[in-house]
């Protein structure tokens, strides 16, 4: 499991077998995650939400997902490392598309980036492809422009809305994407999607029949408890844990249990005898 992921291996794994990837943004969990065997390791833009306590994902830019992705990729040694682009980045700013997407690959060392469907999609995917840069596309529930798709709700639950769903993945695989991420999406239509590409799907609320998944890490971890999507599946309550444990040390240092001798330095008797005289 030492060997790097390529970009033809994901490919490849399409119905052979199911695709794993997490978010990352952080040195610690991104090698525990590698560690693990974990396929794929997104730098999301998440981030705004369960690490910098920010409402919205367009709260954050390239700035700060720089720096995050940089931290990331130091850690991983097997996963194929994706860098989520910003709102601003291509979004408000899509004249400088092609340069951020550079940043991501040139400056953080990541193998490719994540874009969000809008309506500019297409375009931009295309100019950063052409510029030999990897792109996973991302469409269904966009968080970036959820206030255009009625909020954060599922999408395609009519045929017209899944319609667009199912000719936005086309337009994505054949502008070149090598993988889709489908965010909350009726199973039925993720299956329709998924068997309708040669390129893998990555569900997250989006059933069971994509060709991978992926969650938020801390959401599985029970890291992030402002809210829970209906999609989550918390795997251990490590707030719980990791509560318990700070009020621990708070108890031990008030008692004078926190440090005893083995935390402790201590200095030879002699040396000890001269400095009190
Ligand atoms: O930002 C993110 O974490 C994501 C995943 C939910 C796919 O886009």
């Amino acid at each position: 499991m030492n060997s790097k992921m390529k970009i033809e291996e994901i490919m490849a794994h399409k119905g052979k077998r199911k695709l794993t990837m997490l978010t990352a943004y952080d040195y610690p969990l991104a090698s525990l995650i590698d560690r693990a065997g974990i396929d794929m390791i997104l730098i999301g833009d998440s981030v705004a939400n369960v690490i910098l306590g920010l409402e919205s994902t367009n709260q954050v830019g390239m700035q700060e997902m720089i720096h995050h992705a940089k931290a990331v990729s130091r850690a991983v040694k097997h996963a194929l490392v994706i860098g989520d682009m910003p709102y601003e980045s291509y979004q408000l700013n899509p004249e400088e598309c092609v340069k951020n997407a550079k940043r991501f690959i040139e400056e953080a060392r990541c193998d490719a980036v994540k874009l969000e469907w809008f309506e500019r999609c297409p375009e931009i995917t295309e100019k950063i492809i052409k510029a030999r840069i990897p792109v996973m596309g991302h469409i269904g529930l966009t968080p970036q422009t959820a206030d255009k798709l009625g909020g954060f709700k599922v999408q395609g639950k009519d045929a017209e809305s899944a319609r667009r769903l199912i000719e936005q993945a086309k337009i994505l695989e054949e502008t070149g994407c090598f993988s889709i991420v489908l965010e909350c999406v009726p199973d039925r239509i993720a299956q329709l999607i998924t068997e309708s590409l040669k390129i893998p799907t990555i569900g997250i609320g989006a059933g069971v029949f994509c060709d991978g998944q992926v969650l938020v890490t801390h959401d599985l971890l029970g890291l992030f408890e402002r809210f829970k999507p209906k999609f989550v599946k918390r795997y251990i309550n490590l707030s719980e844990l990791i509560l318990k444990a700070i009020e621990e040390f708070k108890n031990e240092v008030i008692e004078g249990k926190f440090p005893s001798l083995e935390h402790s330095f201590s200095i030879k008797e002699e040396e000890w005898r001269k400095i009190q005289k």
